[in-house]
């Protein structure tokens, strides 16, 4: 290859838009790699100018953002965390590949692993919550479930892009190394382990380097720690970016940066079309690094067999199929949370007549109950939530759905409520799905207010006051503040966007043919100013006494000492609305007394009988927690440590076990060790599992602070 070819094999374009010199560059071997091209025919159109008009013909690789599903759109990410049901997502992601297959794309650009405190940030709708080893499960799952298709996954955004100061996305991030590699790269690594063929730079400075120029991150830990020979890409111009990052002082020096740290293609940022030949014969850069990376790119193409097999059947496009639909209605009833039932659901639809109200700005809206990230997905084969139930409605004389949005979109600000008021008046039960349009989270899409959007509060207090009791069903991509609106309902189901068949999945939930089984993936902060707000977060020395002395509690003219000193807000104590884990159902269960043995090889078994005692046969999470209780460093109020989804028929108990070896129980430490031959000291880090020791409890969820651990 001529060193012109090989650079062309390290750049990524998108052709969706200025087409025609971006085609010309293909036709001259300058394009490794296109996306967002749609349509196979367009793709094959385009392959063929690689492959049969350039002197290597080598195959274009063809991505896409198949985040949570490609025509088929499966629960957000989030949504999915919340199932605890990797092999469930793996399955999921199995058929996604085969549409987006069939479809001409062979890589996507998915799982997002990265572990996210902050629900501000719009891109938690894209991870799977706030923990490291069920985010590490879940991507782990989505890899294989690509993989063993044919299509390539991106494990992203490596690393550290979720810890953005305020929760604004592409901010800064502060993460002392020992965090990074307990909190945020454990689930890089699985992605890895689990053979993703790719890694994709993140766009943050890290501790004041961006990821792009990370020799630390690409080099030191995913090369020569990891060994992993995944094709690593930049994210969007992420190279580039290293100019207005305040790291380069032009782009020449940006793609110097990157080489150096092995960004291997760059992601439509044309630095190293435009500099890398000039950094080479400047002596800057050498070719040996170029052609290191153009190696794993032509590794990649190897790998989903595009030498053997560069065109895709241009009749064999496979989308909707029913498995996926019924698929999709599985992931997305056990994504969704049943976080209150004062006993109305689930309703009794087969008996005497049931007048059921539905509204709300998301109660039938195709396209946004779909979330984020949907580019392939066509809106009306989405089922809603008034379809499904009209669809019931007309099986079932029993029932009687009426139906009156209330407002029109989730921003919607007219609190002319009195259609649906009068209507309400009507009903016997009212169910109102409320939360938030797609577009309100996903990349750039942040907050600083977590309440419901536009009248959604007001409306609910106006049904609420009707007398009737209100099922309150929100369909949004992160945590929200809805403390004031779970007073007010007599329940309360999390769906976040549901994807396709969201409708029928909160249909079956609501009417019983389905038992809730979802479990909060990330905490829930009562407020927006508790954020970040997470589980497995130090107890602190002066841990939050109960009741706190809150604002108005305060005696006027109190003296200063008797406020207290204890960790709080004047507003509000640290227990967040719902914790990590947190998840009801139609059915009890009783969860029997934790045992532990240590055994002679180090490892602990734990184990645990739980008892269905309620009248449904129904799925269980039980959730493996330790707490070290003393350590190198403060450790933290409890770790999940394993989960396992069971079920558990109606008055059947189970027992479950887990093995835990000292390795899992270990985390990283850090020390100053003197360097050889100077008098200077420098960071080392180790990781170990100290010896002292340990508690251990399997619940249903995670624990507050201390209590009876
Ligand atoms: C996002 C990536 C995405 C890429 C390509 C970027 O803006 O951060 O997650 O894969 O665009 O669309």
């Amino acid at each position: 290859m001529t060193l012109e070819e090989k650079i062309g094999q390290m750049n990524q374009l998108d052709p969706s838009w200025d087409a025609e010199p971006k085609e010309a560059l293909i036709r001259q071997g300058k394009v490794g790699s296109i996306f967002n091209v749609v349509g196979v025919k367009q793709i094959n159109r385009l392959q063929r100018m690689a492959v049969e008009e350039t002197r290597l013909g080598i195959p274009l690789v063809v991505a896409r953002d198949v985040i949570h599903g490609y025509r088929t759109i499966y629960p957000i990410p989030l949504g999915q965390g919340a199932t605890w049901n990797p092999e469930l997502v793996e399955q999921a992601a199995q058929l996604t590949a085969k549409e987006a297959l069939s479809d001409g794309i062979r890589w996507a650009f998915s799982p997002m692993v990265d572990v996210a405190h902050d629900p501000r940030w719009g891109r938690v709708a894209e991870g799977y919550g706030e923990e490291p080893i069920l985010t590490s499960a879940f991507g782990a799952a989505t890899v294989k479930g690509y993989q063993s298709q044919g299509m390539a996954a991106c494990v992203k955004h490596f690393a550290g892009y979720s810890a953005s100061e305020g929760g604004r996305d592409y901010n800064t991030t502060w993460i002392p190394e020992t965090q990074l590699r307990d909190i945020y790269l454990p689930p890089f690594k699985a992605a890895v382990d689990a053979g993703a063929m790719s890694v994709m730079c993140s766009f943050n400075a890290l501790n004041g380097l961006p990821s792009s120029a990370n020799h630390h991150l690409n080099v030191d830990i995913l090369r020569d720690e990891w060994h992993s020979d995944a094709l690593l890409v930049s994210d969007w111009g992420s190279g580039s970016d290293l100019v207005p990052h305040g790291l380069c002082a032009d782009k020449k020096e940006a793609a110097e940066r990157c080489i150096n740290a092995r960004m291997e293609m760059d992601m439509q940022g044309n630095i190293y079309t435009d500099y890398l030949a000039e950094l080479i014969a400047e002596g800057k850069v050498k070719e040996s690094q170029i052609d290191d990376c153009v190696r794993s790119i032509l590794r990649l193409k190897y790998r989903l067999g595009l030498f053997d097999n560069p065109y895709v059947d241009e009749d064999k496009v496979i989308a909707y199929t029913p498995e996926a639909l019924e698929l999709a209605t599985r992931v997305a009833e056990e994504s969704a949370i049943l976080l209150k039932n004062n006993g109305v659901l689930p309703l009794n639809v087969k008996h005497s007549t049931l007048n059921v109200l539905i509204t709300g700005p998301l109660a039938h809206q195709k396209k946004e109950q779909l979330g984020t990230w949907v580019f392939d997905a066509q809106p009306e084969h989405s089922v809603t939530p008034l379809e499904a139930f009209q669809s019931l409605n007309a099986q079932r004389s029993t029932l009687n759905v009426i139906y009156e949005p209330g407002l029109t979109y989730s921003r919607d600000k007219n609190t002319d409520f009195s259609k649906v008021i009068a209507k309400a008046k009507q009903a016997d039960v009212i169910l109102y799905f409320c939360g938030e349009e797609a577009i309100l989270s996903g990349e750039a899409r942040c907050r600083a207010d977590l309440n419901l959007p536009g009248a959604q509060r007001e409306l609910m207090k106006a049904l609420a006051a009707t007398g009737k009791p209100v099922v309150m069903v929100v369909m949004a991509g992160r945590p929200l503040t809805i403390g004031a609106e779970v007073e007010q309902a007599a329940a309360v189901l999390y769906a976040f966007h549901g994807g396709t068949m969201a409708g029928p999945a909160l249909c079956n939930i609501i009417t019983g043919k389905t038992v809730p089984s979802g479990k909060t993936p990330i905490t829930f902060p009562k407020m927006v100013g508790q954020v970040p707000l997470y589980y497995n977060r130090l107890n602190t020395g002066r841990p939050s006494y109960d009741p706190p002395m809150l604002i108005d509690s305060i005696p006027i003219g109190c003296p200063q000492f008797s406020i207290g000193q204890s960790s709080y807000w004047l507003e509000t104590p640290t227990e967040p609305l719902f914790p990590f884990g947190f998840g009801l159902s139609y059915t009890t269960f009783e969860y029997g007394p934790t045992t532990y043995e240590k055994q002679a090889s180090g490892a602990y078994e734990v184990t645990c009988t739980i008892k269905n005692t309620g009248s449904y046969d129904a799925y269980e999470t039980a959730q493996l927690y330790s707490r070290q209780q003393s350590g190198s460093v403060a450790r933290p109020i409890c770790e999940l440590k394993g989960f396992k989804k069971v079920f558990i028929p109606a008055g059947d108990s189970c027992t479950v076990t887990f093995t835990l070896t000292p390795e899992q129980l270990g985390y990283w430490h850090e020390s100053w060790e003197p360097v050889r031959g100077s008098d200077i000291k420098a960071h080392r880090y180790y990781f170990a599992t100290d010896n002292v020791p340990f508690t251990f409890r399997i619940a249903p969820h995670s624990l507050p602070a201390g209590i009876g651990f």
